[in-house]
């Protein structure tokens, strides 16, 4: 793996509008929220809030309208290396599988023979060794949804940031991801960002969850989750989870039912 320093970040008064036929659309007002290293924060919220927003801003693919976002490490964006897992599997149409998943290892200047074979540890990891040379059009949703994943994995960035990554999987491959997800970051201590609208992933996943609210978009509540993984199944400590996990219900029930203007 690839080393380097990987310190937090810090997002300070985010707002992002954007200009439409329609007018201005405030997608984010007012965001402010500190990430620390080595920490995995999910984010819950209604469709529409920003989340995806949020995340194009730190990973540099949009520019916020005011705010700033800082990393704590001293490094300028171009030096920090961040990795986004998008909504949408966001490969090369134009690589085999194995291009796509070695493509984030070309940045670092790792010798092509190398690449390829770390590329394809991965590969194997999620069963999709015979796929190696396959287009992503020859591919189904899940397929590329996991090679996108395994995309990021491979490029060992420090700062993590995932939309809803496994949204299109089916629940045993959901399983074997979430489990890997957490070996790396247990191992290489990377800072995740962890978009969802599973609540029970959230949670599960993350040390704290960011609750957001849209219309415009701003963070709702920060829930820390008192309990140490792996959490265990038949455990009190299921209660104290259980009641959390209401309670992001409770809040983002509310959220929808405002957007749709109907009494809760
Ligand atoms: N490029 C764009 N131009 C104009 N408006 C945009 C653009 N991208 C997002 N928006 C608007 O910003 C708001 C937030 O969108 P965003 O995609 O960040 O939401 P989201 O929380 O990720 O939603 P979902 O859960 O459905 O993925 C929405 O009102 C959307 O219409
Ligand atoms: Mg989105």
């Amino acid at each position: 793996m690839i080393g380097g320093s990987n310190l937090g970040l810090t997002c300070q008064h985010l707002c992002k509008t954007y200009p439409t036929r329609n007018g201005l659309i405030t997608a984010l007002d007012d965001i402010t929220f500190s990430v620390k290293e080595h920490e995995f924060v999910s984010i819950v919220g209604p469709s529409g809030c920003g989340k995806t927003t949020l995340l194009k801003l730190i990973a540099g693919l949009s520019k916020p309208t005011s705010g700033q976002i800082i990393f704590n490490s001293g490094l300028s964006r171009h030096q920090q290396r961040t990795a986004l897992v998008f909504q949408e599997h966001g490969l090369f149409p134009w690589m085999t599988v194995l291009d796509n998943v070695a493509f984030g290892l070309e940045m670092y200047g790792m010798p092509k023979r190398d690449r390829r074979d770390l590329a394809m540890t991965f590969i194997e990891k999620v069963g999709l060794v015979s796929f190696a040379n396959n287009y992503p059009h020859e591919l189904s949703v899940g397929m590329c949804q996991r090679v996108g994943i395994l995309r990021a994995f491979a490029a060992d960035p420090q700062i993590l940031l995932m939309d809803e990554p496994f949204g299109s999987l089916d629940a045993q491959t959901k399983q074997v991801l979430r489990q890997e997800l957490l070996r790396i970051w247990r191992e290489n201590k990377k800072l995740i960002l962890f978009v969802t609208h599973d609540i029970d992933e959230a949670v599960l996943l993350g040390d704290r969850v960011l609750v957001m609210s849209g219309h415009p978009g701003h963070i709702r509540e920060e829930i820390q989750i008192p309990i140490h993984r792996p959490h265990d199944p038949i455990s009190e400590q299921q209660l104290e989870l259980t009641e959390i996990k209401w309670h992001i219900w409770k809040i983002l029930e509310e959220e929808v039912l405002k957007s749709l203007q109907m009494p809760s």
